[in-house]
């Protein structure tokens, strides 16, 4: 039985599809796989409290509810099978997509989705997940230079409703490796795809730039950069930004 995306909600506008989900989870009205997708999202959320904006009827904007009772200590899981899930997807275009850590996708060094998990704590577990999406697909213009779309790529407009449908079918299959617990090949999978792994390259902190190597990342998610400019190694999601 299909649970990522058994039941889709279009809707034309609302502010938040992450929002959005969010109260529905709170108030027990969605369902474990539940999408809500929108023409014209008025207030997107992006990380770190930016915006996400997004031309109207142009893009995916959407959002997935889920149950997965994952260990806290063990959430960032979510944020890998969430990003495979979109290389995957774009590979099924032609398109090679890498990683960014922590969950930004990349296409020929630009980037084409960004992704926003919003997880409710409930004891020791996740008691629910927002996971929240935003893939460039048609729009040909970017007031950001380093952004790109689908359109961008392949020269050819994709239809919304059928590019979300597949789409949910490569995070249903993640999301089955998740609840199958096939973490190693999720690690492997992961690393393949992941932006700058053992390589040098530029990242920044709260000091300024510097040189570095990803060596990987933590059993929490944290990114491990090796640096002789640096003593520290493991970096929480806001302590630093990779140059790309
Ligand atoms: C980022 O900053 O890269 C994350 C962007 C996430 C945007 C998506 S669009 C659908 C969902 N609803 C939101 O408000 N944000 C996410």
């Amino acid at each position: 039985m299909q649970i990522v995306g058994h039941n889709i909600i279009w809707l034309d506008e609302i502010s938040s599809t992450n929002d959005y989900c969010i109260e529905l989870c709170k108030n027990g009205l969605a369902t474990e796989g539940l999408v809500v997708a929108v023409y014209s999202q008025v207030h997107g959320k992006g990380q770190r409290g930016n915006n996400w904006a997004s031309e109207e009827g142009k893009n995916l904007t959407f959002s997935i509810c889920l149950f997965s009772k994952l260990d806290v200590e063990k959430q960032f899981i979510l944020n890998k099978i969430v990003s495979l899930s979109v290389c995957d997807f774009l590979n099924g275009l032609d398109i090679k997509a890498q990683i960014k850590w922590p969950n930004d996708i990349l296409v020929d060094n630009k980037k084409i989705c960004g992704i926003l998990i919003e997880n409710s704590i409930q004891g020791k577990e996740i008691g629910y997940s927002v996971i929240g999406i935003g893939l460039n697909v048609n729009q040909k213009q970017f007031n950001e230079p380093k952004a790109t779309s689908i359109f961008n790529i392949l020269n050819k407009e994709i239809e919304l409703k059928e590019a979300l449908n597949t789409y949910l079918k490569s995070l249903e299959y993640f999301y089955f490796l998740l609840q199958s617990r096939q973490f190693e090949k999720i690690e492997k999978e992961y690393y393949s795809l992941l932006y700058g792994y053992k390589k040098k390259g530029e990242f920044e902190d709260d000091k300024g730039s510097f040189t570095g190597v990803i060596e990987g990342l933590d059993k929490f998610g944290a990114l491990i950069v090796h640096s002789d400019a640096r003593k520290k190694s493991v970096y929480q999601l806001k302590e630093i930004k990779i140059h790309y």
